[in-house]
C-alpha cells in the first residue's frame, strides 16, 4: 500500500505516540493540577501499541517518538521501544521525556534499540528548575546528562520553554551549556492551551525575538542541515552542540509538517491543535490490519493544511500531556 500523505502532498513518515497520560511533574505552564495515582487502565496495551506500530510501519511510518506524559512512567517503555524496532520499516526509535531517574532506566532502554532522545530541561538553574517543575531534580538531571554524553550516546536534544519571567538568565544559562556539549538545544516558544490562558499571556516570548536579538549580539547563526519537521535549527562555529527554535506561530511553522499524534488510549489526533480525535482502538481490537490501514488512509483527507493559532483562536486541546506535545 502507499504511504500515507495529505491532500497538500504532504508525507506523514512520523509517528508520537503517548503511553501515559501520567506525569509525575506538575510543570507551572502544563499540568498545574493534573494526573497522579495509579497508571489508568484504559492506556494502549503493550499487543495493542504492537498493532498500531505494524500498521502505520506499513503506511509509511519511519520514525516514532514515544511521548507521554512522561513516558518513562510506564514500566513496560523499554517492551515498547523493542515491539517499534521489531518493524524494518521503522528507521528511528526516539524519547521525549524529562529525564527523571533517567541514569538508572536508560540502559535498558538503549538496550531495547532506542536511538534518539530528547530531554525537557527548562532551567540550568536548580531553583528556578523547581519553581517550574515543582521538583528538586535539575543538578541531578544535568549530571545524569552529562554521564549519557560521556558514554557517547548521540543524539540528544534538549528542549528548553521560553518563559519571559526566566529568560534573561535561561537563554545564555542554555547558550553556555551547548557550547561545550555535542547537543541541540532547542528554544521552544509558550503555545497556548484550553488552560494556560492567563499563564501565556504573562510568560508568552516570541522565539523570533530571541533569534533577531542573538543575532544583533554578532552571533554567527549557521543554518544546519535542512531536517524534515517545524524546528529551525542552527550551528555556531565555536561550539560543540546546535542551537534551535520551535516557533509554532511563526509563518510556515507547518508547512514541512510530517507528523501524525496518537494518544496513550488510541485516539488520533491530525494536528497538535486539530479538535477531532478519531478513535483507533476498535481496530486495533479486531486485529485486522488492512481495515485499520485503509482508515487511515482516509482519515489523511482531513488533515489541516495548518494549526490555527494565528487566528487568535485558543488551542483545543486541554494540555499538551494529553497528547504528547
Ligand atoms: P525531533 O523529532 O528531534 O525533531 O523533535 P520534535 O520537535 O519533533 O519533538 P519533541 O518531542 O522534542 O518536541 C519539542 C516541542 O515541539 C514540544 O513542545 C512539542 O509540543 C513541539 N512540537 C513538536 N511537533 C510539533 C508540531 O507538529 N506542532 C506544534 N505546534 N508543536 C510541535
Ligand atoms: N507550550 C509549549 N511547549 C510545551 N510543552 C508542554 N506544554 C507546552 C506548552 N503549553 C513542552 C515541554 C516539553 C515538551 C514535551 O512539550 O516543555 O519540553
Ligand atoms: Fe509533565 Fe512534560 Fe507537562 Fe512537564 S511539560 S508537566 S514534564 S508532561
Amino acid at each position: 500500500m502507499k504511504p500515507l500523505t495529505d491532500p497538500f502532498n504532504r508525507r506523514l513518515s512520523y509517528l508520537r505516540l503517548s503511553v501515559t497520560d501520567l506525569c509525575n511533574y506538575r510543570c507551572n505552564y502544563c499540568l498545574p493540577n493534573g494526573y497522579q495515582g495509579k497508571a489508568k487502565p484504559d492506556e494502549l496495551s503493550l499487543a495493542e501499541i504492537s498493532t498500531l506500530v505494524r500498521v502505520f510501519a506499513a503506511s509509511g511510518t519511519r520514525k516514532i517518538r514515544l511521548t507521554g506524559g512522561e513516558p518513562t512512567l510506564r514500566r513496560d517503555l523499554a517492551d515498547i521501544i523493542a515491539v517499534c524496532k521489531a518493524q524494518p520499516q521503522i528507521e528511528s526509535v526516539a524519547l521525549t521525556t524529562n529525564a527523571f531517574k533517567l541514569a538508572k532506566l536508560f540502559p535498558t532502554y538503549r538496550a531495547a534499540g532506542l536511538d534518539k532522545l530528547n530531554i525537557s530541561i527548562d532551567s540550568f538553574d536548580p531553583d528556578t528548575f523547581f519553581e517550574i517543575t515543582g521538583k528538586r531534580e535539575g543538578a541531578n538531571i544535568l549530571r545524569a546528562l552529562d554521564g549519557l554524553l560521556e558514554d557517547g550516546f548521540y543524539p540528544i536534544k534538549i528542549n528548553t520553554l521560553l518563559l519571559r519571567r526566566h529568560a534573561e538568565r535561561t537563554v545564555p544559562d542554555a547558550l553556555r551549556f551547548v557550547r561545550s556539549r555535542p547537543v541541540t538545544l532547542r528554544f521552544i516558544e509558550l503555545m497556548q492551551t484550553r488552560d494556560n490562558f492567563g499563564f501565556f499571556n504573562q510568560q508568552h516570548l516570541s522565539a523570533a525575538a530571541i533569534e533577531a536579538e542573538l543575532i544583533e549580539q554578532g552571533w554567527q547563526l549557521l543554518p544546519a542541515q535542512a531536517h524534515a519537521g517545524p524546528a529551525r535549527e542552527y550551528r555556531h562555529r565555536d561550539f560543540a552542540g546546535g542551537i534551535g527554535f520551535i516557533a509554532p506561530y511563526s509563518k510556515d511553522f507547518c508547512r514541512s509538517c510530517n507528523r501524525l499524534r496518537v494518544t496513550a488510549q488510541g485516539k488520533m489526533h491530525l494536528c497538535l491543535f486539530g479538535g477531532v480525535a478519531y478513535d483507533l482502538r476498535p481496530y486495533l481490537q479486531q486485529g485486522d490490519d488492512a481495515a485499520l490501514q485503509q482508515h487511515l488512509h482516509q482519515l489523511m483527507a482531513e488533515k489541516p493544511e495548518h494549526h490555527f493559532l494565528h487566528e487568535k483562536k485558543v488551542g483545543l486541546i486541554r494540555d499538551l500531556s494529553m497528547i504528547g506535545g
